[in-house]
């Protein structure tokens, strides 16, 4: 089995993932926070350590401006809803993920104006037409760190300079990023950070979170017990425990916190460089193909480790099912949650194959995948008969 879909959540995890979640399932494995005993001192200890190594990766000063969150879309909603008011100007690109788009058209019905700037063909975003959009006093700017359609990267930094130039702050969607492409927040200018734990982190699925800047006033959207100040009915307005209500996911935020380990054992740098050469094989191989389209950027530095593509006569979901039942090579198919994006590469509404690899994926691995998509487009040309695709299931079945 070939497992290319990692920019939907990456797989497998390492072992001390595993073993770090088991341990709280068996040993340490009290409340955090909430009780004066050992295992909950314990549990504690294993949140604040992985607080710290999250802090070490994003280069922050202070971990208490990191707040655990069940994912990137419950991050990304803490921080819209945590910064929009009725009346406020944001501004958003076309190759947003629905975890963005969802919540600001939805503050769009509360008052909230939003301008959605248009994305390029190969699904990057012109710094310019921000500036041009942010100019008549935008209070937020949100943008994906790296498209989850196209691959491309954006740049980050540039965007912090130019929203703080408009008096306005930058949210940053890393779900795409956190693990796959350094992220210093400080030399980047971001305000705001959302990261999910289950892709290039290499934790379990349910966790994620948010930095937040110490100058930026983010209202919790989520309030309750915090195991702090429990004299008082009113939220704490300290970090974390501001944005950290209820139970935390601590098993979770274990196998997160043995994920990030795991990877800066490994070099994030060395991860990029990685992922950045099978992604290049890949457009090269696919580009080769007759009846192949290849989205995304050219330049390989400009793609993290993301590549969709079509088929000429098969629609993704055929291709993703052929890929799957005939040669074993888990890919996904369709929309994936960013509907605008797919409008801005002009691949809407089928969308597109998309290829996410990972840190575990080989090159032996993509060859494989080139070679399965090859005799798929020949299949779809017409030059394979239909009972020939049946025997590669036969074989991957054997
Ligand atoms: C760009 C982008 N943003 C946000 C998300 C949402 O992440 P999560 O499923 O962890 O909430 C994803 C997930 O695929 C993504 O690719």
């Amino acid at each position: 089995m070939i497992y290319f879909d990692n920019a939907a959540t990456s797989w497998p995890k390492p072992p001390s993932v595993a073993a770090a979640i088991q341990e709280q399932m068996t040993g340490a494995g009290g409340n955090p926070g909430r009780s004066g005993h050992r295992l909950s001192i314990a549990a504690a200890r294993v949140v604040e350590e992985t607080r710290e190594a999250l802090a070490r990766l994003f280069h922050v000063d202070d971990p208490s401006r990191l707040a655990f969150a069940a994912n990137a879309t419950h991050a990304l909603n803490a921080a819209l809803y945590g910064l929009l008011r009725p009346g406020d100007r944001v501004v958003t690109t076309s190759v947003e993920h629905n975890s963005v788009m969802r919540p600001l058209r939805h503050l769009e019905t509360l008052g909230v104006r939003v301008t959605v700037v248009d994305g390029e063909a190969d699904g990057s975003i012109d710094p310019g037409k921000v500036g041009d959009a942010l100019r008549p006093g935008a209070r937020l700017l949100v943008a994906t760190h790296a498209s989850n359609v196209a691959g491309t990267i954006m740049p980050v930094g540039e965007l912090a300079a130019m929203a703080h130039a408009h008096g306005a702050r930058l949210v940053v969607d890393a779900a795409q990023t956190a693990g796959t492409v350094p992220i210093d927040v400080e030399a980047l200018g971001v305000d705001v950070l959302a990261f999910t734990g289950h892709k290039g982190l290499f934790g379990p699925t349910g966790t994620g979170g948010l930095y937040v800047r110490e100058d930026v006033d983010l209202q919790p959207l989520v309030r309750g017990g915090t195991g702090s100040d429990s004299a008082h009915e009113l939220q704490p307005g300290f970090m974390p425990d501001m944005l950290e209500s209820g139970t935390l996911n601590v098993a979770g935020i274990a196998g997160l916190g043995a994920g990030v380990r795991f990877l800066m054992g490994s070099g994030i740098e060395a991860v990029q460089a990685h992922e950045r050469e099978l992604a290049a094989r890949c457009v090269h191989g696919l580009r080769a193909i007759d009846g192949v389209t290849v989205y995304g950027p050219s330049d390989p530095a400009s793609r993290c480790g993301i590549v969709s593509f079509n088929v000429a006569g098969a629609s993704p979901s055929d291709v993703g099912l052929l890929l799957d039942e005939s040669f074993g090579i888990m890919a996904r198919t369709g929309l994936h949650c960013a509907p605008a994006a797919h409008r801005t590469l002009d691949t809407f509404p089928a969308g597109t194959v998309r290829f996410g690899v990972g840190w575990f994926n080989t090159t032996a691995e993509m060859d494989a995948a080139i070679d399965a998509v090859r005799q798929i487009a020949n299949w779809a040309r017409g030059k394979t008969p239909n009972s020939q695709l049946r025997n590669f299931q036969a074989e991957v079945g054997s």
